[in-house]
């Protein structure tokens, strides 16, 4: 099976993400048209923004059969988990339509923390030890948080849209949240509460491509999570991100491909479990040894707006090879240049925030690719829309070249309050970038 010459397109989501998957779906030499379902202000230099929402199956079914849509590309793990594969594949109308992303039992490596762990566990995946709780179970949840030594993680089994994980400091503060947590803190995604070991290393973020069977792996990257500088405050949902890694060398690499990677891919399909689509391993390097912190299988935001701009393989290739069980058949090229994004977000995120802010300076002239994740237009405008406004990305031959372009863009670009961290990739550029 292939994909036509010409591919209809539809993607979902609308965050800086999508924007990246839009502006490199648009330069494929096998696009015909591109649709994305919403989409922002940006999207709609790559394609035509539809106002259906990606968990609505219904609405997406209906427009995939009268827009002649050929591929669905899913961003966002939403409607992965609530399991539109699955809608699809059981609808004789639209099942012979491919989708990137996983079943509804794949999309639990996300979905369920402790399917998650319990997957590891069967396949002998480095992770950190780990038990699961409900709130008949708290008696024994206290005896096991009294026996692990501090700092104690403690996350919600469900998907809480990125807050599920808390670390406290005391075994007294884990137990209060702890019971807080079973008690519903995160609504049913906190019934069962996964305690596990804390592991203390640096982290980075492996992505694959995989029809399955096989797999492709693509340019690993950092995220920068915290609100300040020095990695200081409020988790957020990225605040930047780099490619390549260094300290993600061959020899870490090769141990995350043979104890990570494959037997990942290799128990999935020994589970029998349908997954076409990209794998996000998030990974802690613990003194040259990989560990899995978590899995979500979908790609990662920001580090999509550094991994796509590396890729220069047609992706449509990439996502044929991929729905089609065909990716063993597909050439994988990367550039050795180094990409790094810096977001730029609304003041007050990730706590509340004002929308609907002009954006000026996004039409002068630069080398980087500034793209949109909380935008939107109101009378023509560019308005803030969302508390990550802008990701700007660059490529160089060095690390200190790509961040340096992406802050003089940002120099120009600006709203009120506009935020962003100076100090993306300054742990990793050394300090002949601080001078220039
Ligand atoms: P997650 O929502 O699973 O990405 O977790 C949020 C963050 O919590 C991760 O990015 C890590 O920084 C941290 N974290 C999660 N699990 C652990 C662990 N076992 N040890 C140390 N840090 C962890
Ligand atoms: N940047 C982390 C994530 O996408 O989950």
């Amino acid at each position: 099976m292939k994909l036509p010459q010409l591919v209809n397109v539809l993607l979902l989501g609308g965050g800086g993400r999508e924007s990246a998957f839009a502006w490199k779906i648009a330069q494929s030499g096998r696009l015909a048209k591109l649709f994305i379902a919403k989409g922002n202000a940006g999207t709609k230099s790559y394609g035509i923004n539809v106002d259906i929402n990606p968990t609505n199956f219904g609405g997406i079914k209906q427009f995939v059969l009268s827009n002649n849509i050929n591929l669905v590309v899913v961003g966002p793990e939403e409607p992965l988990v609530k399991g539109i594969q699955d809608f699809f594949a059981s609808d004789p109308e639209i099942r012979y339509i491919p989708i990137v992303g996983p079943s509804m039992a794949g999309a639990k490596l996300e979905g369920s923390k402790q399917f998650a762990k319990d997957f590891m566990s069967r396949h002998n995946i480095p992770t950190a030890a780990y038990r699961s709780f409900s709130k008949n179970t708290i008696g024994e949840a206290y005896a096991f948080l009294e026996s692990l030594k501090a700092p104690y993680v403690l996350k919600a089994d469900g998907l809480a849209a990125g807050k599920g994980v808390v670390i406290c400091s005391s075994v007294e503060e884990a137990k209060k949240e702890l019971a807080e947590m079973l008690e519903g803190k995160f609504g049913a995604a906190s019934q069962k509460v996964v305690i596990e070991e804390f592991l203390q290393g640096i982290e980075v973020s492996v992505f694959v491509a995989t029809d399955g069977k096989n797999y492709k792996i693509l340019p690993e990257a950092k995220d920068y999570k915290r609100i300040g500088e020095h990695d200081t405050g409020l988790n957020t949902g990225g605040m930047g991100a780099v490619s390549p890694v260094p300290f993600a060398g061959k020899a870490f690499m090769e141990k995350v491909e043979e104890r990570i990677i494959r037997p990942t891919v290799e128990g999935l399909a020994a589970e029998q479990i349908d997954y076409k689509g990209f794998i996000f391993f998030g990974l802690m390097n613990v003194e040259g040894e990989p560990y899995v912190i978590e899995y979500n299988v979908r790609l990662g935001d920001p580090e999509t707006e550094v991994v796509l701009p590396r890729i220069e393989t047609d992706i449509m290739e990439l996502f044929e090879g991929i729905v089609y069980g065909k990716l063993g058949e597909k050439e994988l090229a990367i550039s050795p240049k180094t990409a790094a994004t810096v977001v730029a977000v609304s003041e007050g995120y990730p706590g509340d925030y004002e929308k609907e802010l002009p954006i000026s300076g996004l039409d002068m002239p630069s080398e980087s690719i500034v793209f949109h994740a909380g935008t939107a237009l109101k009378n023509k405008d560019i308005v803030t829309s969302g508390g990550r406004v802008l990701a700007v990305t660059s490529l160089g031959d060095t690390l200190c070249d790509a961040l340096s372009e992406s802050y003089r863009t940002l120099e120009n670009i600006s709203y009120k309050g506009i935020y962003y961290r100076k100090d993306i990739g300054r742990d990793l550029s050394g300090e002949e970038c601080d001078k220039k």
